[in-house]
């Protein structure tokens, strides 16, 4: 398929630590090799992308000023400090080009805007205190629907199934806080293959031992999402399988789910 006939997609990198592009990197139903050749024509990626500087600016900036339809994807939070020049992703024109002012621009003109991670639904790590560059989450800077994918990273599936139902069918069902309920309508307790001990009384007592982890802090029965069915890694293990759920993908982390762990 030429790119002629592909949706133009924009991943857009703001406050965080790149881990959500690279969780997509391991994306394997559909895979990113299938997204990059078949679904969609990847016009910008800071992370990504082979023209860097001004030739990657120019990109983002021809795609602008055109009139072509695009989805935006955007990963980190907004850094509002001193009017967001806390937060440079690029120049042009000979002026830097703020995170903030990226944000608004790309995500007034996008057919469809997806917050990819905990930092960009809503402040997550990077608005974590003392929140020294006065990170937020997209929905504080834009005026319009967003679809939210929370997670620290976000699960490949997560962005590949959302991305695909956008493009086969339209915007997927989401939740009263713009979560796709294709992956956020079950909590992780109701799933878990450790509820009987729950249930039973029987909890683990270390991080090792094979039990509930309520009292260790668990975070699974405030958590909503679908990890104990999806899992990680190509799908082979989870948090709670490796140590335990820290909330990661709910509203709200990392500051109000710690602490992480409890003795
Ligand atoms: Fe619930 Fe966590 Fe215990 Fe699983 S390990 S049953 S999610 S409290
Ligand atoms: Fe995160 Fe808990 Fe899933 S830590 S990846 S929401 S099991």
């Amino acid at each position: 398929v030429g790119n002629a006939s592909k949706p133009k997609l924009v991943w857009l990198e703001l406050n965080g630590c790149s881990g959500n592009i690279i969780s997509l990197l391991n994306g394997q139903n559909p895979g990113f090799a299938y997204m990059m050749t078949s679904m969609v024509d990847l016009v910008y990626s800071n992370s990504l992308m082979i023209p860097e500087g001004n030739q990657a600016m120019d990109r983002l900036f021809e795609l602008l000023r055109s009139n072509e339809p695009f989805i935006l994807a955007v990963e980190g939070a907004v850094s509002l400090k001193n009017n967001g020049m806390y937060q440079i992703v690029g120049s042009y024109d000979g002026k830097p080009l703020t995170g903030l002012q990226a944000a608004k621009m790309l995500g007034a003109r996008a057919t469809h805007v997806i917050a990819v991670g905990a930092c960009a639904v809503d402040g997550g790590p990077s608005a974590a205190k003392p929140n020294l560059s006065q990170s937020v989450g997209l929905q504080q800077v834009l005026e319009r629907k967003i679809i939210k994918l929370p997670g620290c990273p976000c699960h490949p599936d997560w962005f590949l199934g959302t991305l695909s139902h956008l493009i086969a069918f339209g915007e997927p069902a989401l939740d009263r806080r713009d979560r796709p309920l294709l992956f956020y309508s079950t909590l992780i307790h109701d799933r878990c293959p450790r509820l009987d001990y729950f249930h039973k009384g029987i909890f683990s007592k270390t991080l090792g031992e094979p039990y509930c982890l309520f009292k260790l802090g668990c975070r699974g029965p405030v958590t909503r999402v679908d990890c104990p069915t999806r899992r990680w890694n190509d799908h082979i293990n989870w948090p709670i399988g490796a140590s335990t759920c820290i909330g990661c993908s709910q509203y709200g982390f990392p500051d109000q789910m710690a602490p992480f762990i409890s003795y």
